[in-house]
């Protein structure tokens, strides 16, 4: 029985660019797979192709029991989709804007009414309900446009890169606000370029790359394959390098490497910050110094070496800026 979102050699070409070149994906209902990859890497199409909005050259989709190529207007009245752009209406109020979806759905308007107010609600967006949206912030108008996605409660959903471009803070709301329905049974594809949201919202990952999957597993898995965390390390004199390497091996669990030229020194571990504390505490006991010290935490870049033996590249160069948004912070420097 195939999942509750399919595909298989899911073909896309845009001229010589093969956008997608034979994917296969397979979405246990109720679960939520992450498709994690670089910019161009063909997560905006195979999330096209497989809600309807673009038609693949060749291959199968099957979405929530439905031939996607087959009968694409059944499959659209069973799904949500929230883009990558939020997709609301500036001069509308946000409680207009969700009021607008269901009519559009042919909700009665008592009842797209009441819906609107519910999930106000659930976004915490009750207070600026009656603002016009372009009052709103980044992190408000994503929100938005996952409430407008979820107005009709579709059983499969959707989602484009919901945070990128986000400050940290709204991220992590937004990550809640996934986690709660994602805990109602919906079953959901979500695209993004951070390990670490794929980490915290999916059960499983296919890494693509060049309109590829080339690598599938649990977060875990892939991490295991970069070699997990580790801890790094910037001494501040050369001649302490030796004493602080003796230290890093009572903590971790590998070789430690050393470089010489920048006085860093790197040496997996597993226990996150609690044991960066103890690190910490035991290089002041021994009387070093230290100019830096970090927990380096896998990041999509990482696991792409490990699976190509080459960074992630950016294909496309219009989207620039939010592959720079990618480029976020995964250091945890102690203070
Ligand atoms: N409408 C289009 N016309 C031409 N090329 C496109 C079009 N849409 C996407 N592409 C190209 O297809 C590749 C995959 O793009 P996309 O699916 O948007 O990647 P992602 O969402 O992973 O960043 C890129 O090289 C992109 O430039
Ligand atoms: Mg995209």
């Amino acid at each position: 029985m195939p999942g509750a979102i399919y595909a298989e050699g899911l073909v896309k070409t845009f001229g010589d660019v093969r956008a997608l070149d034979g994917v296969d994906l397979d979405v246990p209902e109720g679960t939520v797979l992450g498709l994690l990859g670089p910019n161009g890497a063909g997560k905006t199409t195979a999330v096209r192709c497989l809600t309807t909005l673009l038609r693949p050259d060749s291959g199968k989709a099957v979405v929530a029991g439905i031939d996607v190529l087959r009968q694409p207007n059944e499959v659209r009245r069973s799904i949500g989709l929230s883009g990558q752009f939020a997709a609301v209406d500036e001069y509308l109020t946000g409680r207009e804007n969700l009021h607008m979806v269901g009519q559009l759905y042919q909700m009665k308007s008592k009842v797209a009414k009441a819906r609107a107010a519910e999930l106000l609600d659930q976004f915490h967006l009750s207070d600026a309900a009656d603002r016009p949206t372009k009052t709103y912030s980044g992190g408000m108008r994503r929100r938005l446009d996952l409430a407008a996605a979820l107005v009709v409660s579709p059983p499969v959903m959707f989602m484009d890169e919901p945070t990128t471009g986000l400050d940290p803070r709204n991220r992590q709301e937004l990550w809640e606000v996934i986690k709660q329905l994602v805990a109602g049974g919906t079953t959901l594809l979500l695209t993004t370029q951070y390990l670490e949201e794929a980490d915290h919202l999916a059960h499983d990952i296919a890494v693509v790359d060049h309109g590829r999957v080339i690598a599938r597993g649990t977060s875990d898995q892939l991490k295991a394959r970069t070699g997990g965390e580790r801890v790094e390390v910037v001494v501040h004199e050369r001649h302490h390098m030796g004493t602080a390497s003796e230290v890093l091996a009572g903590f971790g669990k590998g070789a430690t490497t050393v470089e010489q030229h920048t006085r860093k020194l790197t040496v997996p571990v597993t226990g996150g910050a609690k044991l960066l504390a103890e690190v910490i505490r035991e290089l002041d006991a021994r009387g070093i110094e230290i100019d830096d010290i970090g927990l380096r935490r896998p990041t999509l870049d990482d696991v792409f070496i490990s699976l190509t033996g080459h960074a992630a590249e950016v294909r496309d160069e219009e989207n620039g800026s939010a592959d720079d948004a990618g480029r976020e912070q995964e250091k945890e420097t102690a203070k």
